[in-house]
Parts: C-alpha cells; sequence; structure tokens
C-alpha cells in the first residue's frame, strides 16, 4: 500500500490532494504522511518480534516534534547525537529508559543532561569520553551505563560521506583495540559496561555488510563475557538504505532475520537505531515551476525549492525521484530541476527525463522525509520551508515556513555602527 498516488490524475498524500496543501501553506514545503510514519515503524519493529529488542529511531533523519510523537506513543525509543537532540526527544514525550545516546563529539554539558534524563546507554567513541562520562557521573553522584562503539573495518559499499565502518573512518574505537578500553572502563567508579555498538553506514543495501559486523562484535563479545562482563545489549546501529531510484534493499524481514541468526545462542537484547528506512519514503518536498530557461547544452527548470531546503542531490550526488503533480500526457524532455539558490550545485535532478511541465506546476521531489527539513538552512537568507503532517483526509502544519524576522533573531548591529 502506497500513501503518495496518483488519483485522476493528480498526486495524494493519503486522502489529501497536494495541490491542496501548497494553496493553503505554500511552496517549498514538506509533506509527510502519518500512515507510512506509522506503517514503516511498525514493520521493521515487527521484523524482529523473535528476540528481545528496542528500536531507537534515530532522530537525526527527521526530528520533528510531531514525527517523534508519533513514534513515541507506538513505542519506540530514540537514537540522539546531541543535547538539543535530547531536547527534542524529551519534549515529544520520549521514555529516556529508550534512548541512546551516539556521536563522537558529547561535550560535558551534554553528558551531564543525558545522565540526569536517566537515558539507556551511551554509546562511546574514543577513551577520552570515556573520562569525561565518569568524571560528569562522578560528579552528580551517578552511574554511567556505557556502550564502546566499536569500528569492526567492513566496507559497507555505500557513499564515502555515509560510510561509517572502515579504519580510516572518525568513527569508533578499533575492535581491536577495543577490549584495552573495555578493560579500563571496568575500573572507572561511575562507569557501568553494558553493551557493544556499531554502526557501519547508512543507505547500505544489501545483508552481508550488516552479517560481516556481527560476526566481527560478536567474537567481541565472546570474549568479553569470558572476562565476566556482563554484556546486556549490542548495538547494531542503523544503515538500511530505501529505493531512491532503481536499489533493491533487502526488506525488513530479511535484515531482521540475518541479525537474529547471528545473534544466536547470545543472551542479550538488540538495539537498533533506524532513520532513513523509517521515514526517507513517508516525506517529499513540494515544489513549484517558476521558470524554464535554456542553453545551447541545457534545458533547465527553474523551481522555488533549492539545496538550502534539500541538500542531499547538492552534497551526495544523490538521486531524488521527481514527480509532477499533475500527471499529464505531455511529452517528456531532458532537464535539469535547479534551484535559486547562487551555487552551481544547487540542483534537484539532472539528465532527468521529465514530462514537459509549466510555470506554476507543482513538483514533488520523492523520498524526501529522511534527511530533507533536517539539514535544511538559510543559506542566501531563504526561510526554512514548513513541514506538513498528512493523516488520512486531513493534514496539519507540524511546523510554519520561517518569517524573515526569524532569520535575524539575535543579530545585532553594536551602537558604533548605528
Ligand atoms: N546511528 C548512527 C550512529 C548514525 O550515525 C546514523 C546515521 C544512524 C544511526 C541512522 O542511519 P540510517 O538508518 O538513517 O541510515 N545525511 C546522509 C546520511 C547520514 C547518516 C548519518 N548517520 C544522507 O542524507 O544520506
Amino acid at each position: 500500500m502506497h500513501y503518495f498516488q496518483h488519483r485522476d490524475g493528480e498526486l495524494f498524500a493519503e486522502g489529501v490532494p497536494l495541490r491542496a496543501i501548497a494553496e493553503r501553506v505554500g511552496t517549498p514545503c514538506y509533506v509527510y504522511s502519518l500512515a507510512t510514519l506509522r506503517r514503516h515503524y511498525q514493520v521493521f519493529d515487527e521484523a524482529f518480534e523473535a528476540i528481545p529488542h528496542l528500536v531507537c529511531f534515530s532522530v537525526k533523519a527527521n526530528s520533528n516534534l510531531a514525527v517523534l510523537r508519533t513514534f513515541a506513543r507506538d513505542g519506540s525509543g530514540f537514537d540522539i547525537v546531541s543535547g538539543g537532540e535530547l531536547f527534542r526527544a524529551m519534549k515529544a514525550g520520549a521514555d529516556p529508559a529508550k534512548i541512546v545516546f551516539s556521536g563522537v563529539g558529547k561535550s560535558a554539558a551534554e553528558i551531564r543532561n543525558a545522565l540526569t534524563a536517566g537515558i539507556l546507554m551511551f554509546n562511546v567513541e574514543s577513551p577520552g569520553e570515556l573520562e569525561t562520562i565518569n568524571a560528569v557521573a562522578g560528579e552528580i553522584g551517578a552511574k554511567a551505563p556505557v556502550a564502546l562503539r566499536v569500528n569492526p573495518d567492513v566496507d559497507p559499499k555505500t557513499h564515502p560521506y555515509i560510510s561509517t565502518g572502515l579504519k580510516k573512518s572518525k568513527f569508533g574505537i578499533h575492535i581491536q583495540r577495543s577490549l584495552d578500553d573495555y578493560r579500563r572502563a571496568r575500573q572507572l567508579p561511575h562507569v557501568e559496561v553494558v553493551g557493544v555498538d556499531c554502526h557501519i553506514g547508512s543507505q547500505l543495501t544489501t545483508v552481508p555488510p550488516f552479517v560481516d559486523a556481527l560476526e566481527r562484535i560478536r567474537d567481541l563479545v565472546m570474549r568479553l563475557k569470558a572476562e565476566d562482563f556482563n554484556i546486556r545489549y549490542i548495538d547494531m546501529g542503523g544503515g538500511l538504505g530505501i529505493t531512491y531510484n532503481d536499489e533493491k534493499p533487502p526488506a525488513p524481514r530479511q535484515y531482521a532475520t540475518a541479525l537474529v541468526e547471528g545473534l544466536r545462542g547470545l543472551d542479550v537484547t538488540l538495539i537498533l537505531e533506524p532513520g532513513r528506512v523509517i521515514v526517507g519514503n513517508a516525506g517529499l518536498l513540494l515544489t513549484k515551476v517558476l521558470y524554464h530557461k535554456s542553453t545551447d547544452e541545457k534545458h533547465f527548470i527553474v523551481v522555488d525549492g533549492g539545496m538550502n531546503d534539500l541538500i542531499r542531490p547538492a552534497l551526495y550526488g544523490s538521486y531524488q525521484a521527481i514527480q509532477p503533480v499533475r500527471r499529464t500526457n505531455a511529452s517528456t524532455m531532458i532537464v535539469d530541476v535547479v534551484g535559486p539558490v547562487c551555487e552551481s550545485g544547487d540542483f534537484f535532478a539532472k539528465d532527468r527525463e521529465l514530462p514537459v511541465v509549466e510555470s506554476g506546476d507543482l513538483l514533488a521531489v520523492m523520498s524526501a522525509g529522511a534527511y530533507g527539513f533536517v539539514m535544511a538552512s538559510n543559506y542566501n537568507t531563504r526561510p526554512r520551508p514548513p513541514e506538513v503532517l498528512v493523516d488520512g483526509a486531513t493534514f496539519h502544519i507540524v511546523r510554519e515556513r520561517e518569517a524573515l524576522e526569524d532569520l535575524v533573531r539575535g543579530e545585532r548591529i553594536p551602537p558604533e555602527l548605528r
């Protein structure tokens, strides 16, 4: 069942025509389908029903409060990487006992807030961080539950910017060295070792890298158990990919079956930190055609959304499908879909075959629910777009479009310059 579908020649989100959303909130605008968000979470969670597990939605992928609230209500935990994400998760009603805190550079203040909130565990990325966590926990009389994020050195075969499990990566502690750090952690009075964590990369479209990583994690857990560490959690991170174009990623069930198999005989709770696979295809960016422009070599469609709204094509050269909201029988042409930002990298599509569209027509940039709004910026002093959550035949504005005044809030002209 797809919740973004053409009906009578018009693209709908659930029961709402996208045209109606554009009329009410303007463009560009992010649109999410509540039914899709919930179904993706549920399918993912149920895939692991055979074993004790906890799904911690990765807040970085989409941190809108209404989206987080949806998952919290359905029982999800959260993977956070900053004090800001902790703040959002708590505001959305998250259960702190289901929050894991990842990230290479946690500050003492962030650690303190997370300890005070009572999170499930810290995924620690360096010996220095371990010392800081121990010190902060000591100050407030707490015992910090930790896992070490180990780097299993497997190649996820994804884009280099989003592959994180290789030896040369800044992430994690090399698995062979981690045993020493585990022993050190055990000496620390305000730290309790509870797990092993890894995250090998994002947008993985095959299962074997996950299985390879788990095999190495498994060896480590066996060694730790032999040394009487009480390892209760294995956190396999996120990373399961989605279809943007013609990728054929494994279904959550396939991925789950492989992991469940790899965990056999280990008495642990599996933690997962999915982001993209839950929200990616539950959202789109609605944008309007402003102008046509041709050179001898290219035909450009200039739209009102830009790289500041959705940066993935500019940053990773990634493919995002584009659908005209109004389906026509018009012939197609090869175009570049570009935004208004003053950068050559400001494009949504290059050399893409699209039906001929006119000024004022709406386009939907698909698969924009993950790493979309969260990576938006105000470059070129462009207000960030609104976010809309569709629920059946109704929709809610879950974040307003920024106003120009929002963009200069906090800026001051010094008296000397007045
Ligand atoms: N856990 C950790 C520790 C992570 O670093 C990430 C993503 C996730 C979980 C969630 O991964 P997912 O399930 O979404 O693949 N901006 C890039 C993706 C960056 C991913 C960063 N880490 C993009 O737009 O493709």
